[in-house]
């Protein structure tokens, strides 16, 4: 009994987090329809994008619908906080030809310039730049700043 006490407290536990989540969400104006049109937007002009296009059609060409539909889940659950992704992003990144740490930067310009057109709220805008910013120097640390990929033989 205690046991199913537990599972049904954890359940409701999870169930009013999701729920605080999408009110918080909601407060600023993202919802799934948002995110959905954004993704679509965003990665629209990634491909149209001299320096960006490239390196991501070089990965993900004949891909793309499964690369919008991945990125839709992986803003979905951050904001929801509902485990709609479960992928592995650093390593999506390794060894993508032509990366660099300043298409990084063109990267988060024009994500912030995408949502600017969307007329996003400044509370979204904010949201978005902030949870973008700390990714992407996540990726960037990840990516550029580990000692043993910049060396295989040195382990660390
Ligand atoms: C210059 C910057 C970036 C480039 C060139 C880039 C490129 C790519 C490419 C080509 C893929 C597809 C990998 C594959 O399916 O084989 C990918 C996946 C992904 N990217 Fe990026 N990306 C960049 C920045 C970012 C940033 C800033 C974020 C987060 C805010 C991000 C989040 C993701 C996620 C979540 C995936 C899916 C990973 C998975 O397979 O689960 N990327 N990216």
């Amino acid at each position: 009994m205690a046991m199913q006490d537990d599972l049904i407290g954890r359940a409701a536990n999870r169930a009013e987090i999701i729920a605080r989540a999408q009110a918080q969400m909601a407060e600023m104006g993202i919802d799934r329809a948002f995110i959905d049109r954004l993704v679509e937007t965003f990665y629209g002009r990634i491909q149209a994008h001299p320096r960006l296009g490239p390196v991501f059609d070089t990965r993900l060409s004949g891909r793309w619908p499964e690369h919008l539909a991945k990125m839709k889940a992986f803003w979905t659950s951050i904001a929801f906080k509902n485990g709609a992704y479960g992928g592995k992003p650093v390593q999506a990144h390794h060894g993508l030809a032509g990366i660099t740490e300043g298409l990084f930067v063109e990267w988060l310009a024009l994500f912030s310039e995408t949502l600017d057109d969307m007329k996003a709220s400044e509370e979204a805008r904010r949201w978005f730049m902030a949870t973008a910013d700390r990714i992407a120097r996540s990726l960037v640390t990840a990516l550029f700043c580990n000692p043993a990929l910049e060396n295989p033989t040195r382990r660390v």
